[in-house]
């Protein structure tokens, strides 16, 4: 396999924003479609992650475990993509990879910096994309779930919220309830991932509504979003 394309597209960080990033924060640049070296493979992406972290690379805030978003060089994140090119032997052509390199149209890597996914083991290969390490981490190494507790997840029908409340459920949680920010993210909760109760975080006095979905109240708060539903969590 290989690309025909010279051009690449990549989104560069513009400024760095005081507070939230706006369009003026980004840039979209054209560059030439990378030259592959000794070991390295070359990615046509497909899908990339964008996602609450990276608020905190644009800022640049301190004591980040990972490197800021530098204003003028491309912004990074996790990305599904499809290897066009490869010189190294233990990533072969055609296969499908996550990595880093979000943010561009192709991506060049070191081959030891993507990993080979089955690109059929889910109805997407976005679904790769999915934060089901750091909701079981959290919900086992930082929260130590036990048997029959319940559990309280925040922006549950989002990428972590969504797998720590069905993690939860195969940890043997006795009730999971969840909240999101539409009716529709509701429903989804409780007719598909499998919550027992569910509410919208909009629908005020948000203690209440948490009450009446953990009345017998609420053993592991998994947290996504802080604020008022931290407030009424705890
Ligand atoms: N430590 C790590 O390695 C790691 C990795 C991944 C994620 N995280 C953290 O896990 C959390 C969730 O991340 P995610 O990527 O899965 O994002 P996400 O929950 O899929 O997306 C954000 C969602 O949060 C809710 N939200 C946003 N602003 C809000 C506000 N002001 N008040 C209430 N709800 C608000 C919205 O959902 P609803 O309105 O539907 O609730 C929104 O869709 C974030 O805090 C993120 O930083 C940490």
């Amino acid at each position: 396999m290989t690309t025909t394309a010279t051009k690449n597209r990549e989104i560069r960080l513009a400024a760095r924003p005081d507070g939230l990033p706006g369009l003026d924060s980004f840039q979209l640049a054209e560059t030439a479609v990378p030259d592959v070296g000794p070991g390295q493979v070359l990615i046509r992406n497909l899908y990339m992650s964008v996602d609450p972290g990276m608020l905190m690379l644009i800022g640049a805030y301190p004591g980040l475990p990972m490197p800021a978003y530098e204003v003028g060089a491309p912004l990074y994140g996790d990305a599904v993509g499809e290897v066009v090119l490869s010189r190294d032997p233990s990533v072969r052509e055609g296969a499908t990879v996550v990595h880093r390199l979000g943010w561009r149209e192709y991506a060049l890597a070191e081959a030891g910096e993507v990993r080979q996914v089955d690109p059929d083991a889910y109805p997407s290969p976005s679904f790769h994309l999915g934060f089901g390490l750091v909701a079981y981490a959290g919900l086992t190494a930082v929260a130590g779930l036990r048997t029959g507790e319940t559990v309280f997840v925040s922006s549950a029908a989002g990428a972590t919220g969504g797998m720590a409340g069905q993690i939860a459920r195969l940890l043997g949680a006795g009730r999971v309830v969840g909240s999101a920010g539409s009716p529709e993210k509701v429903a989804r909760l409780t007719g598909v991932l499998g919550f027992d109760a569910a509410f919208d975080h909009h629908d005020a006095p948000l203690a209440e509504r948490l009450r009446e979905a953990a009345p017998g109240g609420v053993d592991v708060y998994f947290d996504n979003v802080g604020g008022e539903q931290l407030r009424a969590a705890l």
